[in-house]
């Protein structure tokens, strides 16, 4: 995204004539940046060339996991929903892994009877029911343990995945007895040992600490495991505070783990492949005056991009089109939303913004519409994707008609 005379573009398309054409809110990709987070994340683990698994939950639009396919990933997902998503953009099922702590019967029969690559199990009992669901379609199933490392992934506690108090994976004592209920198993192949500590991780050090108890881990057991999946969570830059995580760092550390243990590598990273990627251009329907602040009110709401009210996300907001006025008073981004926290952002020394302007919030590609809901009964956002000077709507707005 850059300025050009003043007015915002994304490759080669100003953004105030995609709000012509295609109204406010939208949400818009650039396809270049997608490619080449892609490619910077391939050359990062070149030396081992891992399995690259998007985590579909941070963008659930069919159309930008057609484009990430073809750049030859796979898919990490998390319900029914997604792997029936992934599976429609034509990701196949050799590159497909299954998450999440609450698997259904229904979801487990479903990815037994896709052949995907593996079930990513969370506790024993659901072990208990892949291996009861298999043997009752005489099938053998790959599957993964997901080990809670007990690390701390540095990051927000409310996504944070790897520590003892949460709910996700199993700590070390049910891990061996999964392993051990496993070799007993006729229906299971235990192939995989997977981890996921967190989300919007900035520091390279808490990945260290879990590959080291991954180590130790595998050096408990004499079961040779084909997979170590890592999970994603590599975090971006959001604003000007944040670090860059150390890829290189992270990678020297997966080396390091790789001259131990001679095992493929799975990563599911979401973020970090389309969260800067993703733009979403929004409208000021009024202007408000509080006497020490202004609420700048947008048609962009909570409901269309949820990340700042439910974890006091920051999101770099930026004028569509340029001015060198600046205001004296600070500027809240509020939605419409009848809740205290439908707010984005409080700005100090932004330019003098009127109704009828336009603003971008950046970097809404993962968890951005993939979050959005119908609270208030509004209509989910229109979603293009922008390739040099070509717009495709990936997405149609949603009609009342729709929801009512
Ligand atoms: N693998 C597993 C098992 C996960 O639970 C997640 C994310 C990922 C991979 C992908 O993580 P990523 O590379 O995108 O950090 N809604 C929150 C983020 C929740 C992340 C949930 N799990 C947000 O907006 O920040």
């Amino acid at each position: 995204m850059k300025y050009n005379n003043k007015k915002l573009f994304i490759e080669k398309i100003d953004l105030n004539k995609i709000a012509i054409k295609f109204k406010t809110p939208s949400y818009c990709y650039s396809h270049s940046k997608l490619k080449e987070n892609i490619f910077k994340f391939k050359k990062s683990f070149k030396s081992f060339n891992p399995l690259i698994c998007f985590a579909v939950k941070s963008n659930t639009n069919v159309n930008i996991i057609r484009e990430i396919k073809k750049f030859g990933l796979g898919a990490d997902v998390v319900s029914i929903g997604e792997l029936m998503l992934a599976l429609k953009a034509g990701i196949k099922p050799n590159k497909i892994v299954f998450s999440g702590v609450g698997k259904t019967s229904l979801e487990i029969s479903y990815a037994i009877e896709k052949k995907i690559l593996l079930i990513n199990a969370e506790s024993l009992s659901e072990i208990k029911e892949i291996n009861r669901i298999a043997k009752s379609k005489k099938k053998i199933v790959s599957v993964g343990i997901r080990l809670n490392p007990n690390t701390d992934a540095k990051t927000l506690k409310q996504i944070s995945t790897g520590k003892k108090e949460n709910k996700f994976g199993v700590n070390t004592n049910t891990f061996h007895k999964i392993v051990d209920y496993c070799k007993n198993s006729n229906n299971i192949n235990l192939k995989c040992l997977s981890v996921h500590i967190g989300s919007q991780i900035l520091d390279y050090k808490p990945y260290e600490k879990m590959l080291k108890a991954v180590s130790q881990i595998l050096n408990k057991t004499n079961h040779k495991f084909e997979f170590i999946d890592l999970g994603g969570g590599m975090g971006i830059k959001y604003s000007g505070e944040n670090k860059k995580l150390n890829y290189k760092k992270y990678n020297t550390a997966i080396l390091k783990f790789l001259r131990k243990h001679k095992v493929k590598i799975i990563f599911e990273p979401g973020r970090s492949i389309i969260g800067d990627t993703g733009t979403l251009i929004s409208k000021v329907i009024y202007i408000k005056d509080s006497g020490s602040k202004k609420f700048i009110i947008l048609d962009a709401a909570m409901n269309d991009l949820m990340r700042p009210a439910l974890y006091g996300a920051f999101h770099k907001t930026l004028p569509v089109t340029k001015s060198k006025k600046i205001s004296k008073k600070t500027y809240e981004f509020v939605g419409p939303i009848c809740e205290s926290t439908d707010r984005f952002v409080t700005l100090k020394n932004f330019q003098v913004l009127k109704e009828k302007d336009l603003i971008a919030i950046c970097d809404v590609g993962a968890y951005g519409m993939s979050l959005s809901s119908n609270y208030n009964l509004r209509p989910k956002p229109i979603e293009l994707l922008i390739k040099g000077s070509k717009i495709k709507v990936i997405r149609k707005r949603q009609k009342h008609k729709d929801i009512i």
